[in-house]
This record gives C-alpha cells, structure tokens and sequence, in this order.
C-alpha cells in the first residue's frame, strides 16, 4: 500500500550523477517529484539535474555543510523535502590487507559512512517540518555479505546497514521511515571495468533501472528498518536477520541486560 504520492513530494538524491542515483531522479521526476540532485561531478549532475527539471546543487558528502546546503536548497526552491536517497558511494578499487593505504581508507569512510550520516542529520530537521518521510540508504550485498576483494567496501557497507536498523524504531515517531537497499553488481560505471569480464563469464547483473525502482517503492512505502538484498532473478524482500532482533516499530532493541547475557540471540 502506498503512504505517499511522488506527485509533488520534493526529494534529495545524493551521487544523482550517475548511475543508480540518476536512474532514481529520473524516476522520482518521472512520478511527479521534484527533485534536487546532489554530486561532486558538476558536469554530469547538472545534466541530470536538467533533464529531470530539477535542480543540481554541487554537494562533497564527507562534508556536514554541503548536506546542509543541499537540504536548504530544497526547502527555498520547492517549500520542504519529504524523500531523500543517501546513495554517493565509491570503492578503494581494490585495496588488499597488504597494500593498505591509509588516506585510501579515510577516503572510502569519509563517502561511503559519514557522507550517509551528515546527510540523514541534515535532511531530519526538514523531514520533521514537512511532517514525516523517507530515507533510503545505498548499502550493497557486500553490507550483508563478505567481500574478500575489499573489505574495506565491506566493512563501509555494513556499517550504514546497523546505522538504518538502529535509528528506524527512534525515526518512526517522526514518522520518517528509513530502509537500505543492498543491491549485488549493477550495471553502472561503479563496475565498467568489470562488465566484461562478467559478460564472458555469463554472470548476470543488475540493472540501475531495476535498483532505483526499488528505491522508489521503499521511498513510498511502510517498511522501516529495512535491507532490501537484491539478486538478478531473486525476489525483491527484506532480508531476514535471523535470530537477532529487527528493526523498527514494534521491535524494541536489545536491553542491556539481554546484551550481556547474550539472550539476544534466542530473541
Ligand atoms: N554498481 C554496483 O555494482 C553497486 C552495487 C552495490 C552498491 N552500489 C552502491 O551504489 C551507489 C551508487 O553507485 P553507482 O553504481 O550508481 O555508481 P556510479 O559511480 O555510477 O555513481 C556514484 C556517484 O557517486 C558520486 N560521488 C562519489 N563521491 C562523492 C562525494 N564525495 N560526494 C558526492 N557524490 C559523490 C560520483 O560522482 C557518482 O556520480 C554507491 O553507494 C555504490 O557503493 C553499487
């Protein structure tokens, strides 16, 4: 069941260059949403932000003002914000355990975690006014998964997923839901060095089409503190955590006491 209508809902979208986030503006815009995108990449971000009849504002997510700015933005230009898709993201390229670079790591962190809290910590503020919203969160399978290629990624990955579960429940009285979305390999230029060599072996992608509409239905939705695992071919659901306490309303954390014992595992 839908809870909001795209038509005229104002929504935020981070690394809306390229890729997922400007498959996810195309979307929104195509809905009725207006949209404001968000990239480092001015050239590219201004050109999706034309085609979408939104705005593009030139937004580095590792830093708290740019986010805030960006959020600003919304609310002068279209009166308030009610969808945003925390999704700028990149990779080390592959960084090993022995070649460990630390400005590398920082870089990686600096996107891939802290640009996904500044921007929930400065679009809370407008979705509170417009009196509720969504958030989506880019993760990627590798936030659920092991990524022995780079476990940096993985590690980034992981750390929104516990950020989106343990902030849903706290969200839910404003009512603001918040979901991540763990998509395996899609075809966007965040792989272009790999889609050859998946294509020779006959391993089947994503595509960013099929990731932003999931994107949207979580962006209209009722799920909160919810990881949507996407897989070529797999049905689109929650994944399930199981044996561990979920997420959201209705799902109270852990007590301390439970931690300690460890009864959070027979919860
Ligand atoms: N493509 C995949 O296989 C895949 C799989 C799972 C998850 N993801 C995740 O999806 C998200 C989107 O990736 P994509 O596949 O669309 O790749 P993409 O490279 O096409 O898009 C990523 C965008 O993020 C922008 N960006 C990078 N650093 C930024 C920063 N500091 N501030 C603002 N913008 C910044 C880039 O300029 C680019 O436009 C990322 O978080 C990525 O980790 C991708």
């Amino acid at each position: 069941m839908l809870t909001r209508d795209l038509h005229d809902a104002v929504a935020w979208v981070t690394g809306g260059a390229s890729g997922i986030g400007a498959t996810v503006c195309r979307q929104l815009a195509a809905g009725g949403a207006r949209v404001v995108v968000s990239d480092v990449d001015v050239e590219r971000g201004e050109t999706v932000a034309a085609e979408v009849g939104g705005l593009f504002v030139s937004t580095d997510v590792r830093r708290p003002a740019d986010s805030t700015a960006a959020v600003a933005l919304a609310e002068e230009a279209y009166g308030r914000l009610d969808l945003v898709h925390l999704n700028a993201g990149l990779s080390t390229g592959g960084m090993t355990l022995d070649g460990f670079d630390p400005a590398t790591y920082r870089r990686l962190m600096d996107v891939n975690l802290d640009g996904v809290v500044y921007g929930l910590v400065a679009a809370l503020p407008a979705l509170r006014r417009a009196g509720g919203g969504a958030v989506v969160v880019t993760s990627s399978l590798s936030g659920i998964t092991p990524l022995p290629g780079d476990a940096w990624y993985a590690a980034s990955k992981h750390a929104v997923v516990g950020l989106v579960r343990s902030v849903a429940e706290p969200l839910s009285a404003d009512r603001v839901t918040i979901n991540a979305i763990a998509p395996g390999f899609t075809n966007t230029p965040f792989i272009a060095d790999l889609v050859a060599v998946f294509a020779a072996d006959g391993f089947p992608l994503l595509s960013a089409t099929e990731v932003a509409a999931v994107v949207v239905r979580l962006m209209t939705g009722e799920d909160t503190g919810q990881v949507y695992a996407l897989q070529p071919g797999r049905p689109v659901e929650p994944y399930r955590f199981r044996g561990v306490p979920g997420a959201g309303p209705g799902q109270p954390p852990p007590s301390p006491s439970q931690i300690v014992s460890g009864d959070v595992m027979r919860g």
